[in-house]
């Protein structure tokens, strides 16, 4: 089965089913709408009783580019029941185990989504990014928590202040995703992986995923909702908008006036 709605397209087949982000000419940045869809088929994937494993990938170009800026600029999202954060909700609550498969850029949210998967394959051409500073905003996802916690608190800052993008290689090294592959064997590689998990035994794979993430589940949450509260109070202040017009605008940022 194969669904297609507002860039993001699903595919059921053999237990494994596939969350796309298709939207090549904005580098499938994402917009409000597309998270609506991510997260509608994240949760139809979780009530499935045939899915076994959710894997997430974008195009061959770009994993995603993250929020979609302009989208951003003319529909800040609300609060905590936005699309945004309930994509974020959603991901960080689901029970059956995630995959994710990264080619090109990986930004901003493109790598905090990373932080709630449970396998993350990349090939030569990935990049992981956090620009959240460099956009005058701050961390989401609870990226400030448990990014530390999966790659020392040295890289974490550097990532998160400095938000220099890293490559496959780096984040390898780094222990931000399992594998490395060639371009032309991700794919077979990832459904292979994927095609190993749905041969798992699905509730013993469920209570793992569960038991690995018991430590942080409540902690988890509690920063989610802190961080998306500042978030919000980042992106109406005149750093993002600096920050955010910059870009639309094709130039760089200047934070001078800003003390
Ligand atoms: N929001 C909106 N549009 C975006 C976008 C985003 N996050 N990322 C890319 N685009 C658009 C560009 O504006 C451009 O549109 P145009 O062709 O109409 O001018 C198109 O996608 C291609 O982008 P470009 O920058 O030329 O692609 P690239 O391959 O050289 O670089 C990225 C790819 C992802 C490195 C670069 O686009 C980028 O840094 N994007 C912004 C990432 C970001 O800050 N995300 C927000 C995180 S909170």
């Amino acid at each position: 089965m194969t669904n297609d709605s507002s860039h993001i397209t699903t595919d059921v087949s053999n237990g494994i089913f596939r969350i796309g982000i298709v939207r090549p000419e904005k580098r499938n940045a994402l917009t409000l709408a597309m998270y609506d869809a991510m997260s509608s088929a994240l949760k139809n994937a979780e009530e499935d009783p045939q899915v076994r494993v959710i894997l997430l990938h974008g195009t061959d170009c770009c994993f995603t580019s993250g929020n979609d800026l302009a989208d951003f600029a003319d529909n800040p999202p609300p609060g905590e029941k936005s699309p945004v954060f309930r994509f974020l909700q959603t991901i960080s609550q689901a029970t059956k185990p995630l995959l994710a498969m990264v080619s090109g850029p990986a930004v901003g949210i493109g790598t905090t989504l990373l932080l709630h998967c449970d396998l993350v394959y990349a090939d030569e051409t990935a990049r992981f990014q956090l620009p959240f500073v460099n956009l005058g905003l701050c961390p989401e996802a609870a990226s400030s928590y448990l990014l530390p916690r999966r790659i020392g608190p040295q890289r974490a800052a550097e990532m998160l202040l400095l938000g220099e993008m890293i490559d496959a290689a780096t984040a390898l090294e780094y222990g931000l995703i399992n594998q490395v592959f060639e371009p032309e064997s991700l794919e077979k590689q990832v459904l292979g992986k994927a095609t190993r998990l749905a041969a798992q035994p699905p509730e013993s794979v469920r209570l793992t995923k569960s038991l690995l993430k018991e430590d942080q589940r409540l902690r988890v949450a509690e920063v989610m909702s802190k961080e998306g509260e500042m978030f919000l109070h980042q992106l109406a202040k005149p750093e993002a908008q600096e920050a955010i017009s910059a870009f639309l605008q094709g130039r760089k940022a200047d934070f001078s006036q800003f003390s």
